[in-house]
């Protein structure tokens, strides 16, 4: 089928060359000039395992084109997918001014009947306000092309986003039209045909729900043990071994349980927020997401009292954070808490040492005024404390022997649970983790 991506970030780029892999002839296109440029010269521009070399096939196999306008990429497509950002704002809604912008482009510039598909996380009714935007564009432009809009939302995480998009759990596509739910099934059809992947079809608004359900519910796990963690440090009982317990139970499953610092990137804080500003747009206080959402913050403070905690006031202290990027295996800032956790205490006047080891170029954008380390043992050299902000092996596996060696007082705070709490109280450290045991506070 002849397919056109808009907006070329990790949905939209993972997208494009996953439908290239699958035999369709992808048209893709990103607003952003400079980052069209440098995919034509065979960059990915961003971190993302496996990416370049899905993207290199589909070029070099001729099913994967960046074309310069949008016009362009509509030519003669079946099927164009809508993968732009949709940014938090102020109130709590999401952005859809660039999802607008793009049904109205499409609108304006289709050469023949199309399926227009959100795959860009939306509230439920954005399908309606699309099919609102072309109808008034078209009757601007005088076209008579039938725009059928559809919505498939996907459920890919950062840093594992190839696979997932390639092996999905399921798909979801929503759509009242006929035509464009037998597109949809043409272009998912290796997905069933070979790997059998479930596949459910609904209408519109049902299928932009179960994005943010999704997307809510995993969030809620997080902030669940979370909270049972704060009751862990108060009793004296370990979160690992309870999400361990719990796990075992087929109703519950063991994934999303891990307690930390709380959740970041750049779906959860926003979709748990949008939900509920979607929820008191139609009537309904969605009280438990401000609890899940208050929660992941509550985290995120944590760090800094345990820290205060210990070294009393911050000014002045040199503070080494291990990880910078919201989770392992992305170079991906947005929300992160080793962000937030270092801007608090550059307001408290400490001094920021901080190691990632793929996102410091994104981290000298964001933090100039910490120092960043391409070494975790460089970044901890005479520091005060350090903070575990993301799970990193790199971090994992560091020895507690060399950290002792090169921090100035042995104090951690594990805020990924990654170190075994006996081997660093008994090499000295006081230790702090997430729920699990720690020293006892002074
Ligand atoms: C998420 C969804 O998983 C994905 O389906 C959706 O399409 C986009 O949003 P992503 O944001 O890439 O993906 O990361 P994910 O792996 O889900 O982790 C999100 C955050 O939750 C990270 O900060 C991670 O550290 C945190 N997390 C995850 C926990 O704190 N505990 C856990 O048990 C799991």
């Amino acid at each position: 089928m002849k397919l056109s991506v808009i907006g070329l970030g990790h949905v939209g780029l993972v997208t494009a060359a996953a439908f290239a892999q699958w035999g369709h002839e992808v048209m893709a296109f990103d607003i952003d000039a400079s980052r069209r440029e440098h995919l034509r010269r065979g960059k990915v521009p961003f971190y993302e395992p496996g990416l370049q070399d899905l993207f290199d096939e589909a070029v070099a196999g001729g099913r994967l084109t960046v074309v310069d306008d949008l016009g362009g990429t509509l030519a003669g497509t079946d099927v164009a997918f809508v993968c732009v950002g949709t940014p938090p704002l102020p109130g709590g809604g999401p952005d859809l001014s660039y999802v607008e912008q793009v049904g109205s482009a499409v609108a304006e510039h289709a050469t023949g009947d199309l399926v227009l598909v959100e795959k860009s996380t939306v509230p439920a009714n954005t399908g309606r306000r699309l099919e609102q935007v072309i109808a008034r564009e078209q009757r601007r432009v005088g076209s008579s092309h039938r725009i059928y809009v559809a919505s498939n939302p996907e459920f890919l995480r950062e840093g594992n986003a190839v696979e997932d998009t390639l092996n999905p759990d399921r798909i979801v596509y929503g759509t009242s039209s006929v035509h464009a739910r037998d597109a949809l099934r043409e272009v998912y059809r290796v997905l069933v045909d070979e790997h059998d992947c479930p596949v459910v079809e609904t209408e519109v608004a049902t299928a932009e729900l179960i994005k943010h359900a999704s997307n809510a519910f995993l969030a809620t796990r997080i902030s669940f043990m979370n909270a049972v963690a704060q009751i862990c440090d108060r009793v004296g009982a370990d979160v690992e071994v309870i999400a361990r317990g719990m796990g075992l139970d087929d109703r519950i499953g063991p994934a999303f349980l891990r307690a930390g610092i709380g959740y970041g990137g750049s779906c959860f804080p926003k979709d748990v927020d949008a939900f509920a500003h979607l929820a008191r747009e139609v009537g309904y206080e969605f009280d438990l997401l401000e609890s899940v959402r208050a929660i992941n913050s509550g985290q995120r403070d944590l760090v800094l009292r345990k820290l205060e905690g210990e070294l009393w006031h911050l000014a002045g202290k040199s503070i080494a954070i291990l990880g910078a990027a919201f989770k392992p295996g992305t170079d991906d800032l947005r929300e992160s808490p080793a962000i937030y956790l270092a801007e608090q205490l550059l307001e408290q006047r400490a001094k920021v040492r901080i190691y990632d080891p793929v996102a410091l170029n994104a981290v000298a954008k964001v933090l100039p005024d910490a120092e960043r380390f391409d070494d975790p043992l460089e970044a901890c050299s005479g520091a005060h404390a350090v903070v575990v902000a993301t799970e990193w092996s790199e971090i994992r596996n560091l020895r507690v022997e060399d950290l002792r060696e090169h921090l100035a007082h042995p104090i951690i705070v594990d805020g990924r649970n990654v170190f075994d709490p006996d081997t660093f109280i008994e090499a000295g450290f006081r230790y702090h983790s997430i729920g699990r045991r720690s020293v006892s506070p002074i």
